[in-house]
């Protein structure tokens, strides 16, 4: 699936941040793209690891400690499907959870929750932090070469 113009209308008109700054648009382009990569040897399902890069960040109020805005980007998630985007049940479900666990330093099993996550993670060059192999969870991500593209990729 590709993300619905509308919703990122909606997320974008409600974004408190700069839209180009480094939890906006040029960070979740990047999240999106990293676990699409990831997905190709996960088996995550890039339905949700696409809608996680555009919600997982959308409802921060902060660039810096903003505790809260994984639960209420679930929260969102929630009341927009159905109208804004469609996704079945297991879908939503693993979608509010990636948003809601993603600032958690969590580790899960389950391979789309996990791409999710390392895709956010892998995008910490941006703010000047090399991702740490062992804080990331699948095996796809811990790659050297994967690490060096996307670290890469998050300075430019
Ligand atoms: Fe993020």
């Amino acid at each position: 699936m590709r993300i619905p113009p509308e919703l990122l209308t909606h997320l974008r008109e409600n974004f408190a941040l700069d839209w180009r700054g480094i939890h906006g648009a040029p960070h979740w382009a990047r999240v999106a793209r990293i676990g699409e990569r990831l997905s190709v040897e996960t088996g995550a399902r890039l339905d949700v690891v696409r809608l996680f890069a555009v919600f997982h960040d959308s409802c921060r109020q902060s660039d810096v400690s903003d505790p809260f805005h994984g639960a209420l980007a679930a929260k969102l998630a929630a009341r927009l499907h159905g109208t804004l985007f469609e996704l079945d049940s297991l879908g939503l479900e693993l979608l509010m959870q990636a948003c809601s666990e993603h600032s958690a330093g969590k580790v899960s099993r389950d391979a789309t929750l996990q791409t999710c996550w390392d895709a956010d993670r892998l995008d910490l060059g941006r703010v000047g932090i090399v991702p740490d192999p062992r804080r990331l969870g699948t095996a796809a991500a811990r790659r050297p070469d994967v690490i060096e593209w996307a670290y890469g990729w998050s300075l430019k």
